[in-house]
């Protein structure tokens, strides 16, 4: 386990360090280092064409990193940081074209986590950090789940994440807020902030095509996931073989604990000994505004959905 010095320590140095934040723990290097950003993409075996989200400790901060911090990101994030979301912006010099991937933004955000607040604030230096997973898979959501994918990796222990699904990521194009990837921070959340400060901005559902987080399949367990949609399986579309030993999982109704449970449910499920893991969705919470970030993470990570097309309206 390494300790909050012993990390701003090795950050200074060029090294990389997995921290804590109330989403999911991130895999961090200090936005100085050449050397760091570009371990973190070996690390992750993660394509240099996927930028990484800056993490910083003050809006100031966050300013430091554009040249351009629109008022309703400012209002929002006065509203919603240290939490789970993320501003797309132009980013400035102080932010390498590795970090973006070559893209002329920057993704910044203030994670909600006392320990990694403070190793911020001590390094002083904003920290890139994507989730410490390799590239596709399943987000870690514990210190043991880092441990396990990264035996030899430092990894500061914040316990549980509490959110457990990652960010909410805004954009801004042609005065509109876009919502590149869906989180437990609500487009209707975002709708009221503005509204409450008389800004009469459309908030609207963008998956960026720039993100690869949209990919088609994402965050998945090793075994094959089966995402069954009320109570009937239709299986005509999926392989027999792959319902011999299944282990099941009813997603809770509670969509933050939903949110909290997801990623460890598909860690702790994914064992060989069974040959597939089926999580049970009630139909209602395809249309619930809650459940949009759990939704849009659980047809990513799926290898087959029951019923095969159904209409996602969230
Ligand atoms: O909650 C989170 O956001 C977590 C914690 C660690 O902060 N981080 C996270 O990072 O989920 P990552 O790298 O796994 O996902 C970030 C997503 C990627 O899909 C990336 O493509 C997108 O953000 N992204 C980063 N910079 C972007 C930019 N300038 N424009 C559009 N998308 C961007
Ligand atoms: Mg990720």
């Amino acid at each position: 386990m390494t300790n909050i010095d012993e990390a701003v320590k090795i950050l200074k140095e060029g090294g990389v360090v997995a921290l804590p934040t109330e989403t999911v723990y991130g895999l961090a290097g200090s936005i100085k280092s050449q050397a760091a950003i570009q371990k973190i993409f070996q690390i992750k075996e993660r394509p240099f064409f996927d930028p990484l989200i800056v993490h910083v400790n003050s809006i100031e901060q966050a300013k430091s990193c554009t040249h351009h911090w629109p008022k309703c990101f400012d209002i929002l994030a006065k509203e919603f940081w240290p939490g789970p979301v993320t501003f797309v912006v132009p980013k400035n010099d102080s932010i390498s074209e590795t970090i973006t991937s070559g893209l002329q933004t920057v993704g910044l955000r203030m994670p909600d986590h006392p320990l990694t607040l403070k190793i911020i604030q001590k390094l002083h230096a904003p920290l890139a950090a994507p989730s410490a997973n390799k590239f596709t898979k399943t987000s870690p959501t514990d210190y043991q789940h880092v441990k396990q994918e990264f035996p030899d990796l430092p990894v500061v222990n914040g316990g549980k994440c509490q959110v457990g699904i990652e960010s909410t990521i805004l954009g801004l194009e042609n005065n509109e807020i876009l919502i590149y990837r869906p989180g437990m921070l609500q487009k209707s959340d975002i709708e009221k902030t503005l509204k409450n400060h008389q800004l009469d901005i459309p908030v609207t559902y963008h998956e960026s095509p720039i993100a690869p987080g949209h990919l088609k399949h994402h965050y998945m367990p090793k075994l094959p996931l089966i995402l069954q949609i009320g109570n009937q399986l239709a299986k005509d579309h999926i392989p027999n073989n792959i319902f011999k030993n299944p282990l099941y999982w009813d997603i809770p109704d509670k969509p933050t604990m939903a949110a909290r449970q997801l990623y460890s449910k598909m860690r702790e499920l994914d064992k060989e000994s069974h040959s597939c893991l089926i999580f049970k969705l009630k139909e209602q919470y395809l249309v619930q505004e809650d459940f949009s970030g759990i939704v849009n993470r659980l047809i990513k990570a799926a290898s087959y959905t029951s019923p095969k097309n159904f209409s996602n309206k969230t």
